[in-house]
């Protein structure tokens, strides 16, 4: 019996700038360029195994057989894959995460970085990094951004070759922490993928758009010079621009939960006392609560002297996706 099985580690990533909307939905090439940092402490690890006995691929997460529109979506990915290497061989997937899924932590970007890695190798291609994040962004657009080290920015592109994320700084520029604040575990009800779909219902998209290219031009800058307060006004515009839009689609997005909004009143008064913080919000109703290593655990205090928050991770910035030991 014939094996071919690579096993690799990408993390999740949290956006500064947004990605929401798609110019092309199969291709997922957004309307937009986005830049966000690797979360250290999160990870899916997935092991890849091509077998030739195997008559049609087999998906475990976090060691339970896995059916449905999550195998769906993770054979489509290995149906391109196969393309690219041109062959016809199925495989078994393990993939473990070891944080929630489904709640606003991008699960999908680390899973299909991870699965991007392991595949491609496993399958015997060997793909430079803009590859992998082209090939990563077909599974789930996020997960272009996983591929590269630390800060990381995303091009839009036109065309599956050049829409594509690389890394604008390393992990250890700056010693930003994520604190992710966790007010539910409850799976979200509409998914970023449906939502992409949506964006264009909004009058409000094209507001955003337009204006994308000046939040990723200050919040790149912020970053280069470590420029904690133009970076903090920028993020937290943008996220707010991004649910503005989502509340504003046919049908309506509504991710905040009272204690979100708490949460980001907080952030902002906290901020106003001079402490390096700020909130960001993805497709969920958990809230990124962005500082520096000095102020972590005391906003981690902080925080937790909030009702409603169930758990907080907390993440430094991350490295790049990477092959482990089978
Ligand atoms: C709100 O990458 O999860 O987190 O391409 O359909 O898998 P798909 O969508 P996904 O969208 C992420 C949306 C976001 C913002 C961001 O991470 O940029």
């Amino acid at each position: 019996m014939k094996k071919l099985s690579s096993s690799a580690i990408a993390h999740p990533n949290i956006a500064l700038i947004k990605y929401w909307g798609n110019k092309n939905q199969v291709l997922r090439i957004p309307v937009n360029g986005s830049i966000s940092f690797n979360l250290d402490s999160l990870f899916t690890k997935t092991q890849v195994t091509f077998i030739s006995e195997l008559p049609s691929d087999i998906l475990f997460i976090n060691g339970h057989e896995t059916s449905g529109s999550g195998l769906d979506r993770v054979v489509s990915f290995l149906n391109f894959v196969r393309e690219l290497a041109g062959k016809q061989i199925f495989a078994q997937v393990n993939s473990e995460n070891n944080f929630p899924v489904g709640t606003g932590i991008a699960s999908s970007a680390s899973a299909f970085a991870a699965l991007s890695l392991a595949a491609s190798n496993a399958i015997g291609l060997n793909l430079s990094e803009k590859e992998l994040s082209c090939l990563a962004r077909r599974g789930s657009g996020s997960a272009s951004r996983s591929i590269p080290e630390g800060f990381v920015e995303w091009f839009p592109g036109e065309t599956h070759s050049d829409s594509f994320a690389v890394s604008i700084a390393p992990s250890t520029h700056w010693d930003l922490v994520d604190l992710v604040a966790v007010v539910t575990h409850e799976h979200k009800k509409v998914g970023s993928t449906a939502g992409h779909k949506l964006a264009n219902t909004s009058p409000l998209q094209s507001a955003r758009v337009e204006d994308t290219k000046r939040r990723l031009d200050i919040v790149r800058e912020a970053i280069k010079y470590r420029d904690f307060q133009a970076m903090a006004e920028m993020v937290e515009l943008d996220s707010n621009m991004m649910h503005a839009v989502m509340m504003t689609s046919s049908p309506t997005l509504m991710y905040w939960e009272k204690s979100s909004i708490t949460i980001m009143k907080n952030v902002q008064k906290w901020r106003a006392s001079g402490i390096p913080v700020c909130y960001t919000m993805d497709a969920g109703p958990n809230v990124h609560v962005i500082t520096t290593k000095d102020y972590s655990e005391e906003i981690h205090q902080k925080l937790s002297s909030i009702s409603g928050i169930k758990k907080i991770f907390t993440a430094a910035v991350g490295g790049k996706a990477r092959l482990i030991d089978n």
